[in-house]
């Protein structure tokens, strides 16, 4: 491993995003517990971060930059829902300060991507990942989006993708573990060619940005922590089109950003990312609102229990803008 990626290992202590430390000890895992305040705390985070996402949608076009995108859902979360972007200026142990409202991770970017003044251009493949804080609940989301028409081989990658998170969200319900999960979305992503990103996890969300547990999106099923009413993670996949290996991006003469991160062949990397509840039934995926993709046919109880969302909601992109990838299988 790159001598700098070992920074991601063992960071749970600290928060940190994404994570994976051969050391780690899951007996010694507490994962917090929501009351039902709590929850309707969360399920409103989790409504505006995704209305932060569906606001931006009509921007995502050949032309726009990423710190235009980045401007617009700063200036939204701030002064129209009264929420706190969640990425700026946060500062993990062993990272610079995140400079912006969300991250743009562009084509070969796997995550973390800051945005920028380089303009979209069509077939470009963009990850927009929105955390709002409201009322001191977070809600973690994010969707792809393809500029323009995108060439075949994009568009698969990220509604592969898009199922593979799917995948894991049904496993989720009472008595379910944490390696059901991550087993699901890795044996439907490697059956469709693609490969696990697998040095960044999901984690649970709440009153903190990153807390326990971390949600693998790869192992085995019938290991790992056993699931409970109350509980709060994300689940976000990490799909590369190539091999699943990944460096800190340090193309060119400029300095290393402390954040960016590439996949080590170039080849595209997709992700999407929900925040889920743990119900006494099943799962409540919290970053729902009315610009929600459909769920796929798979998920049959869709959002689950979620309230607000509008039922005809699905999202119609002229031509000419990116669209959210999804399609119908
Ligand atoms: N939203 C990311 C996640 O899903 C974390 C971004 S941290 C940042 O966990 F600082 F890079 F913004
Ligand atoms: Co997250
Ligand atoms: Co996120």
């Amino acid at each position: 491993m790159e001598e700098g990626i070992e920074r991601f290992c063992n960071g749970a202590a600290s928060g940190q995003t994404t994570i994976l430390g051969a050391e780690w000890d899951n007996a010694r895992m507490a994962i917090p517990i929501k009351t039902a305040a709590d929850i309707d705390g969360m399920r409103l985070a989790g409504r505006l971060a995704s209305e932060v996402l569906d606001m931006l949608t009509p921007y995502v076009r050949a032309g726009v930059t990423t710190k235009e995108i980045d401007r617009l859902a700063h200036d939204y979360m701030v002064n129209v829902q009264g929420g706190i972007p969640a990425t700026l200026g946060y500062q993990p142990a062993g990272y610079p300060a995140y400079p912006a409202s969300l991250c743009t991770s562009l084509n070969d970017v796997v995550c973390h991507g800051i945005p920028d003044d380089r303009p979209l251009k069509n077939g470009d493949v963009i990850n927009i990942d929105v955390t709002v804080i409201k009322n001191g609940w977070h809600g973690d989301n994010s969707r792809m989006f393809v500029v323009g028409e995108g060439s075949i081989a994009a568009r698969r990658l990220c509604k592969i993708t898009f199922d593979a998170m799917w995948k894991g969200i049904v496993k989720v319900r009472p008595g379910a573990r944490l390696g059901d999960i991550g087993h699901a979305i890795q044996t439907f992503a490697e059956n469709e060619g693609f490969s696990v990103v697998r040095e960044f996890c999901g984690h649970g969300v709440g009153a903190k940005f990153h807390e326990e547990p971390q949600v693998l999106h790869y192992g085995r099923p019938g290991t790992l922590e056993t699931l409970e009413p109350g509980m709060i993670f994300t689940i976000e996949p990490m799909i590369n089109a190539g091999k699943r290996d990944i460096k800190e991006d340090r193309k060119g003469a400029r300095p290393y950003d402390g954040w960016t991160i590439v996949t080590r062949d170039r080849s595209l990397s997709a992700q999407w990312e929900h925040s889920v509840l743990v119900t006494e039934t099943g799962y409540e995926v919290l970053t729902v609102s009315a610009g929600s993709p459909d769920a796929p046919e798979f998920a049959s109880a869709g959002y689950g229990g979620s309230v607000g969302r509008h039922p005809s909601a699905t999202l119609q992109a002229p031509a000419d803008r990116a669209s959210a990838l999804v399609t119908s299988p």
